[in-house]
């Protein structure tokens, strides 16, 4: 069984195209037993400062994730600033990661681009992520493709710490998700928070409605037939919030005719609302008992550390810091 590692950075509000994208293949993968996931506050530090905006993302996302289905009983969850032992694994591999993979590295370049100040943090972030990897003997890394370098830097750094210092990690791959669908936004591009084209998962019910009732479409009558029903962005998302069969209705009555825009769209709030309600009230009963989502971290954290310790005993004796 391969053990799958994933880490879940705190810098944001979850929308839909997250949970199709990522959070419900994570879910999923949790039935293989062996999943080791946590909220990547160290990572954060880069993006954020404010230390209530940290901690209050940190805490969001526990309340998404445990509210959309993962199940600490079923794999481990924690919160990577919980087992510090990930700072000097960093400081282990880093010393052997060559400057230039690290400029190589895209995410590094395009924050440089956008003007983004870089600071230390910033360059060495594929280090401490290869450190969250290589610490769990992760053998299989579920990701987005802008993540796919980061996983080459891992494998590549812990292929050179093994040749230095014998064998001491396992190799990673990386899961990319190809097959997932790309879940369009507002617009009609991927769903991303840097375009502003989100449905957020836990939004507010006016504010959700607001958005879709507000998806620009073209100016065919209702009447009209629309032989492209299958490209319309509405009945794209209804594919993922609706029951096939009604989605493929909705479709079928689109495509001939006589169903119009403001219909359809309200149709897609519906169902967009419907699909996540049984997650909005187990979010809402975990919010009002945060003692509780504290100590499944808190256990997490410390299922985590006793699997970190053993890799960290084996490191450190290898490179004779022991
Ligand atoms: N860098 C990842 C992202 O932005 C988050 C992350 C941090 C991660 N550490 C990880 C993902 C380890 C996988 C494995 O999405």
């Amino acid at each position: 069984m391969p053990r799958v590692l994933t880490g879940i950075t705190p810098s944001g509000t979850l929308h839909i195209g997250n949970y199709f994208g990522a959070m419900r293949p994570a879910i999923e993968l949790q039935a293989g037993g062996d999943a080791y996931y946590f909220i990547a506050d160290y990572h954060s530090l880069t993006a954020i400062t404010d230390p209530e905006e940290r901690r209050g993302y940190t805490r969001g996302i526990a309340l998404d994730w445990l509210a959309c289905g993962l199940d600490p009983a079923k794999c481990v969850f924690w919160r990577q600033s919980d087992v510090p032992d990930v700072c000097e694994l960093t400081w282990m591999i880093g010393s052997l990661t060559p400057m230039g993979l690290l400029e190589r590295a895209h995410s590094y370049k395009d924050k440089l681009a956008k003007g983004i100040a870089p600071n230390l943090g910033l360059f060495a972030y594929p280090v401490l992520m290869a450190a969250d990897i290589l610490l769990f003997d992760t053998n299989l890394v579920p990701v987005g493709k802008d993540q796919k370098q980061h996983l080459e830097m891992t494998r590549d750094i812990a292929i050179k710490f093994n040749l230095t210092y014998g064998e001491t990690f396992a190799i990673p791959d990386a899961a990319i998700r190809e097959d997932v669908a790309v879940v369009p936004g507002l617009d009609g591009q991927k769903m991303s928070k840097s375009y502003g084209n989100t449905i957020e998962i836990f939004g507010d019910e006016k504010a959700i409605r607001k958005k879709i009732m507000g998806i620009v479409m073209d100016s065919r009558t209702p009447q009209e037939p629309k032989p492209d029903a299958d490209q319309n962005l509405a009945i794209r998302l209804l594919k993922l919030v609706a029951p096939a069969a009604t989605a493929a209705d909705l479709e079928n009555r689109l495509r001939a005719g006589g169903l119009g825009y403001g219909d359809l769209k309200k149709a897609l709030f519906e169902h967009t609302w419907s699909y996540f309600a049984p997650y909005r009230a187990r979010r809402a009963e975990l919010a009002a008992n945060p003692d509780h989502v504290e100590k499944v971290l808190r256990d997490g954290a410390e299922r985590a550390r006793a699997v970190a310790a053993a890799t960290m005993a084996r490191a450190r004796r290898a490179c004779g810091l022991r």
